[in-house]
């Protein structure tokens, strides 16, 4: 299937879901930066799952009432004077060819085009990601519609969120997102590993930072899926440390989380190493606990498992080895009830990942956990934080540490993503030490 088959296929299989309702999907605004200049543009996810089109200005309606002219994509029009700065624009006939839409229409035609489509539906649903004046205004046209068509028992009913069905739809990756995940994985991965190498005391955080940006951005990524995190030594346990100013010391510890977007998807790694290519034995002692945490859990992890399950491993996990090691005292059942765990490890095990980097979809269902399927992608990513202030022993203050990966449940087990990334304490030193 090409990509835009698949766009198709999506747009049937959702209305399929509407039965009667309308999805009407704005897409995500421009955002400013300072004064007249805007951040790089990038589409609402749910809107480009079901459209393909990645331009700003844009909205669209899917109508199953609408037996016709189901799907209206409406656009910003050609503006020769525009274009000279930003672009070339496709023409209407252009982009209805290339989007497979069933009309093309100005952007200006959109708010007279809605309160058709709202008429016939017996629900409206829309995205609700972004622009409040855009849900502002749904509401208010919705009680428009309402209000006029009331006396023939007519009208939506109400306003869902699009996400209540696509959401669940983008939870199970298809081929082609898990080519596009795969490639933002491996981009990362390299990253990670140009980073690695390159890492000597004395040198800048920013300057692991532009080391790892540069490559996304050098293979074809958009850049960062997320704003990237290089913290040495204390400032590793923030967990979002994204100042990256400071100078890194011998005897740091460096934790990167950072990743690329390729194609609208997101990888999301994180890997902890000794900034002069050593661990010492308390290093070692710590990483170690994290590690062998985050191996059982990525074990563990296949079709009808269930996701809490893989946050209660982890916690087990980490707790016997925190308290082995004489971080934690007590025993692991007390620990955990008390929650007195969370002075080091504050965070869950894992979340989805593919367009948003934390990605949408359910994690509980009437209460239960959501049990995992083939084709679903997560991250699984332990951590320990000992900041300089607490009052664990001397040794450990000062350290922080997360290994993340990327997981991808197949069949019969699962698939690491982000597996190029050396995370064995022997296999860092080793690929520190050729350099
Ligand atoms: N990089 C964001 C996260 O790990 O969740
Ligand atoms: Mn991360
Ligand atoms: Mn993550």
């Amino acid at each position: 299937m090409s990509n835009l088959n698949i766009f198709k296929s999506r747009r049937e299989r959702l209305m399929k879901a509407l039965g009667n309702g309308v999805a009407i999907l704005k897409g995500a605004p421009e955002q400013i930066r300072t004064n007249d200049t805007e951040y790089p543009y990038r589409q609402d996810s749910d809107f480009f799952y079901l459209t393909g089109y990645a331009e700003p200005g844009a909205a669209c309606i899917i109508d199953p009432n609408n037996k016709e002219l189901p799907f209206t994509l409406f656009v910003l029009p050609r503006d020769p004077k525009k274009e000279v700065w930003t672009g070339w624009r496709l023409s209407f006939e252009e982009t209805r060819e290339q989007f497979e839409a069933d009309q093309v229409l100005d952007i200006a035609e959109y708010e007279t085009m809605i309160q058709n489509a709202m008429k016939s539906a017996s629900k409206l649903y829309t995205n609700l990601n972004h622009e409040k004046d855009h849900q502002y205004k749904m509401l208010d046209q919705l009680r428009q519609i309402r209000s006029q068509v009331q006396r023939n028992g007519g009208g939506p009913a109400g306003l869902e969120s699009i996400g209540s069905i696509v959401h669940g739809m983008r939870q199970i990756k298809d081929e082609s997102e898990l080519r596009a995940m795969q490639k933002a994985a491996d981009i990362s991965a390299d990253a990670h590993k140009l980073a690695m190498q390159a890492c000597k005391p004395e040198m800048y955080e920013y300057q692991l930072q532009a080391i790892l940006e540069s490559h996304f951005v050098h293979e074809g990524g958009s850049g960062p899926a997320y704003t990237s995190i290089v913290g040495a030594g204390d400032n590793a346990t923030v967990l979002h440390y994204v100042k990256n100013r400071d100078k890194i010391n011998d005897g740091d510890l460096i934790l990167i989380d950072a990743a690329a977007e390729y194609e609208m998807y997101a990888a999301d790694i994180t890997r902890t190493f000794p900034a002069n290519g050593k661990f010492s034995d308390t290093q070692r002692a710590l990483y170690t606990v994290v590690l062998n945490a985050q191996k059982a859990v990525i074990e563990a992890a296949r079709p009808g498992v269930s996701f809490q399950s893989l946050h209660d491993l982890d916690l087990r996990m980490l707790v016997d080895g925190m308290i082995d090691i004489g971080l934690l005292d007590g025993s692991a059942e007390e620990l955990i009830e008390n929650e007195s765990y969370q002075a080091y490890f504050m965070h869950k095990t894992g979340h989805w990942l593919g367009l948003d980097v934390h990605d949408m979809g359910k994690y509980m269902v009437d209460g239960k956990s959501i049990f995992l399927e083939p084709g679903m992608v997560f991250t699984v990513e332990p951590g320990i934080y000992v900041n300089s202030r607490s009052e664990a022993p001397e040794k450990y203050r000062g350290m922080g540490i997360r290994i993340e990966d990327n997981i991808l449940i197949t069949k019969d087990g699962n698939k690491v993503l982000t597996h190029a990334v050396p995370k064995e304490i022997d296999d860092i030193e080793l690929l520190m030490a050729n350099h």
